[in-house]
């Protein structure tokens, strides 16, 4: 039996996906910027149980700046970067495989932080989104910590200012997952690393949240799940590379999130 999945009509461009080894191939016309492996070894600093055996030792793959060649410009020129990544299922120690997690820089004379809008693809994603008071003290306070639960389709907001981290909750299924973020700014890590991770650690077989330690104040996990956001330029029913390709300055609000007067936490429906 092949293990390629054609997730073209899902992606809104033409690529397979291959749900044993986590390779993906590019169709006609599709290129990449760059391809990374992330192995168990750089995730052990913000796993509860550093010194678990795991295999195998790939967790995830990562595709930076993929695009229609057509495209290229297109982003470019808006500092926009379209990107997908493929996580096994399984368990890092007791939880379920996560990715390592960053937060992300503030917009330069701005109070704001720059956003994220991720999509499923394939398979669940669980993202465990939490703002603390001081990233140089990210263990000192955390304001909120949100659990957010979605399906293939379902495009969700990394807020302004949260943290976010991708756990595959399904122990039978890859998760295929893509975003829009603003390519003008690098990820943040070592808060996260200073904290050993996110503020709860998510544990396999049903998702009980463990509070993680080294966080000195935290609020109770909430758990949500996506709303539509058509005012960001972002719909269930829309691919989000075709929402991005068609219209790409409905996205800059990634890169100017002043541009949405809103309140971003609409983006979330609490449960
Ligand atoms: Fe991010």
């Amino acid at each position: 039996m092949s293990s390629w999945i054609d997730l073209s009509a899902r992606i809104g461009l033409p690529v397979k996906v291959n749900a044993d080894t986590l390779e993906l191939e590019l169709g006609a016309g599709v290129v990449e910027t760059e391809c990374s492996v992330r192995d168990v070894q750089e995730v052990r600093p913000v796993m509860l149980d550093p010194f678990a055996d795991v295999r195998p030792p790939e967790l995830y793959h990562m595709h930076r700046g993929v695009r229609l060649s057509a495209d290229t410009e297109k982003f470019a020129s808006r500092n926009l970067r379209y990107d997908i990544t493929i996580i096994r299922p399984g368990t890092v120690g007791p939880e379920f495989i996560k990715t390592h997690g960053h937060y992300h820089p503030p917009v330069p004379g701005t109070k704001t932080f720059y956003p994220e809008v991720y999509e499923v693809v394939y398979g669940t994603a669980w993202y465990l989104l939490q703002k603390v008071s001081d990233l140089n003290a990210p263990g000192d306070r955390v304001e909120d910590v949100i659990l957010v639960e979605a399906k293939p389709g379902d495009k969700v907001v990394m807020l302004p200012g949260y943290g976010h981290i991708t756990i595959n909750p399904d122990p039978a299924s890859i998760l295929v997952m893509t975003d829009f973020v603003g390519s003008s700014f690098s990820t943040i890590f070592p808060p996260v690393k200073a904290t050993v991770g996110g503020a709860y650690y998510i544990l396999a077989p049903n998702g009980e949240a463990i509070a993680n330690p080294h966080y000195h104040e935290l609020p109770p996990l909430r758990r949500a799940v996506p709303n539509e956001m058509p005012k960001l330029g972002l719909r269930k029913d829309v691919p989000l590379y075709t929402s991005g390709s068609q219209d790409p300055d409905r996205l800059l609000w990634l890169l100017d999130p002043t541009r949405f007067d809103g309140d971003w936490l609409t983006a979330l429906a609490m449960r």
